[in-house]
């Protein structure tokens, strides 16, 4: 069987805003400020599940989730990865989660104590071991103070379901 590696890429950022939860990853921090968004707002999984949509070319989840429908208030993020992950696997047939290079940028609240928990939410919801999400966290060093931001880059390989190899003689 064939198998094809594919590389993803995703970004992400909210306006932070007072009386909003800050959910980073799954994992709610506490925070005076969170993120204004249509959905829970947590950038690391919406950067996430666009990476993954772009390993093969499966669209963003702004077009699978729009945030005109009133269905989509106050989403659990995790729902979305969930569904970006059945459209991928329906797409790619088994897919093996190589690694994950996660990029949070926030000037408040430090995160650094919550790496372990955030790695560890994010590797459960793919069902991967925490060595393969590595994830760093950023300050904007005092340039965009009212913002959170996460990038995602990640490396998957593929095995098609039912992708019989086809070779051509010439
Ligand atoms: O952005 P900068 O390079 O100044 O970040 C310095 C350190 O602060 C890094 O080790 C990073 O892990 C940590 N950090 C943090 N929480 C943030 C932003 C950065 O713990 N919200
Ligand atoms: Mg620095």
């Amino acid at each position: 069987m064939l198998a094809n590696f594919r590389v993803g890429h995703g970004q992400d950022a909210h306006r932070l805003v007072a009386g909003r939860p800050l959910v980073i990853g799954g994992v709610t921090i506490p925070s005076e400020r969170g993120a204004d968004a249509h959905s829970d707002g947590d950038v690391l999984l919406h950067a996430l599940s666009d990476a993954l949509l772009s390993t093969y070319a499966l669209g963003d989840i702004g077009k699978l989730f729009p945030p005109s429908d009133p269905a989509h208030a106050g989403l659990d993020s995790r729902r979305i990865l969930a569904e970006v992950l059945t459209r991928l696997v329906r797409t790619a047939g088994r897919v093996e989660f190589l690694n994950v290079a996660a990029v949070v940028t926030l000037d408040s609240p430090k995160l650094g104590e919550r790496r372990e928990a955030v790695a560890a939410s994010v590797a459960q919801a793919l069902g991967v071991g925490a060595e393969r999400v590595g994830i760093t966290f950023k300050t904007s060093e005092g340039l965009a103070p009212d913002h959170v931001q996460a990038s995602v880059s990640l490396l998957v390989r593929c095995e098609p379901l039912h992708a019989d190899p086809v070779t051509y003689k010439v």
